[in-house]
């Protein structure tokens, strides 16, 4: 018998672990990872690109600007990217200061968060048609805004300044403070614990633990829907 289709948001602030953990335990289960992050950081790179560097140019420019980028997905082995007209943006054009510095603002925006719900709804359908067991997808909102039905729903913290040890460790300087400072505090799917998920604290814990205490739920719960 078919094990069942399912869906694990993974939630939490700057660096806490949410991609390397959704990456490791899709090559585990068979499902395919969504970074949305990547979405809000790719979205920018294309504002950046088209001289938007603030909510305000944002504002002020053609209302219809959105409508411009037409979404699509690439997926390659576990992992699928979101495309702005057939284009996936390298991992260093959308990992960098620039965009770390502009990427909370532009996602704080209602009409970029609207935006993007139904290509990230729509990628539960994308992970069924190519045949994996499940979709994983990590973000700030998952578990709150896009998926509040999914079948787990797991939020990750650490300590601040664990989470910066592990950017300086990936060669990578961030404003994780600042940056997390302002998705707490935005009006539109702020980033919380929502209700009814389980908080992991990684402080202490490494990725591969972190990654076992979910296999476990995943397990439990492909027994529970078997
Ligand atoms: O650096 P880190 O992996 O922690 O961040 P990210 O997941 O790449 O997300 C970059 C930024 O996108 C965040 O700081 C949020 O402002 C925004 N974001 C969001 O608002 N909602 C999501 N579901 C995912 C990211």
């Amino acid at each position: 018998m078919a094990l069942p289709f399912i869906v694990i948001a993974v939630d939490g602030g700057a660096a806490s672990g949410k991609s390397s953990t959704s990456r490791a335990l899709a090559a585990r289960f068979n499902l395919l990872h969504v970074d949305t992050g990547a979405h809000y950081r790719t979205v920018a790179l294309s504002l950046l690109k088209r001289g938007i560097d603030s909510p305000e140019a944002f504002e002020a420019a053609e209302n219809d600007l959105l409508a411009h980028l037409e979404l699509g997905t690439q997926i390659d082995g576990h992992e699928a990217a979101m495309s702005i007209s057939g284009e996936v943006p390298a991992s260093e054009a959308i990992r960098n200061d620039a965009v770390n510095a502009v990427v909370s603002r532009f996602a704080a925006i209602p009409a970029v968060r609207k935006f993007l719900f139904d290509y990230q709804r729509s990628q539960a359908k994308v992970a069924e048609e190519n045949g994996f067991a499940g979709l994983i997808m990590d973000g700030r909102d998952i578990g709150s805004v896009i998926f509040p039905d999914a079948d787990l729903r797991i939020f990750l913290t650490a300590d601040v300044a664990a989470r910066e040890r592990r950017r300086a460790a990936e060669g990578i300087g961030d404003s994780i403070a600042s940056r997390d400072k302002l998705d707490a505090s935005r009006k539109t799917a702020p980033l919380a614990c929502p209700e009814g998920a389980t908080l992991i604290d990684s402080t202490f814990l490494n990725l591969e633990q972190v990654v076992d205490k979910i296999s476990d739920m995943i397990r439990e719960k492909l027994g529970q829907k078997a």
